[in-house]
């Protein structure tokens, strides 16, 4: 098993004014497989992707990342999880305005202090895969919305993480560009060590899904059976 949820809870602010974003939730990831997890605006999506990322502290329950307790780890281990284990797209895809292109894609490896060419080479060699060889020194103002996310994708793979996590990864692309990202990515990062995380809208990708989980209101509503 890669991943174990269990009993996660979150609120946003206190008193009255207190929501309850994620309620009591629990799941596992095994290796090999790509979850995606579906429901409506507001359920809880992003909210628990930031949990598992080791981006928003939940007020209780546990989040294990191969056997670690990841809310455990003291801030340089968290910090040190999230460089070398995962790889995250965001919703909003957070590119680095002042950058171009391809050294967007090479943030993750330059921060390993691998050396700058074969970092740049890398790169390079993934910015080919989401088809976008061309802009590699544009910034990313310059490109489409569908262009940075893709950039985004590219610089979440580039460093080969364990666990891969997409938040709406299709929403700017159309349907054939989408489909093929899907299954570029699933080829390229899928394998027995490796898992992905895929939330979306976009029923156009599901094909591509091992399981399907589905959220309403802080709650997995559709319990994922067990196994692919
Ligand atoms: N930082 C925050 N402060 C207060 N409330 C928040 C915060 N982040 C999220 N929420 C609330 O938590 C709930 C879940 O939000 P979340 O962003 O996880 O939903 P989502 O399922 O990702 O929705 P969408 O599909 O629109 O992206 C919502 O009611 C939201 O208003
Ligand atoms: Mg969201």
């Amino acid at each position: 098993m890669l991943l174990e949820v269990a009993g996660v809870t979150k609120w946003f602010g206190e008193g009255p004014a207190r929501t309850p974003a994620l309620r009591d939730i629990s799941f596992r990831v095994e290796h090999n497989e790509m979850l995606y997890i579906v429901g409506p605006s507001g359920s809880g999506k992003t909210t628990l992707l930031s949990v598992i990322s080791g981006i928003l502290r939940p007020n209780s329950g546990t989040v294990r990342v191969e056997g670690k307790d990841i809310w455990a780890l003291s801030a340089d281990a968290l910090a040190d999880f999230r460089l070398n284990t995962l790889g995250f797209v965001f919703q909003d895809y957070h590119l680095f305005p002042r950058l171009t292109t391809l050294e967007n894609v090479a943030v993750p490896l330059i921060l390993r202090r691998i050396p700058w060419d074969r970092c740049l080479q890398k790169a390079a060699e993934v910015l080919k895969i989401v088809e976008l060889a061309d802009k590699g020194a544009l910034t990313p103002q310059r490109l489409s919305g569908g262009e940075q996310q893709r950039v985004a994708i590219a610089r979440a793979i580039v460093a080969e993480p364990d666990l891969l996590i997409l938040d709406e990864p299709t929403a700017s692309l159309d349907g054939d560009t989408g489909k093929r990202i899907v299954s570029f990515v699933r080829n390229e990062v899928l394998n027995e060590r490796r898992a992905i995380i895929v939330v979306t809208h976009d029923d156009r990708i599901y094909p591509y899904a091992s399981r399907i989980m589905q959220m309403e209101d802080g709650r997995i509503t559709q319990l994922p059976e067990s196994g692919q």
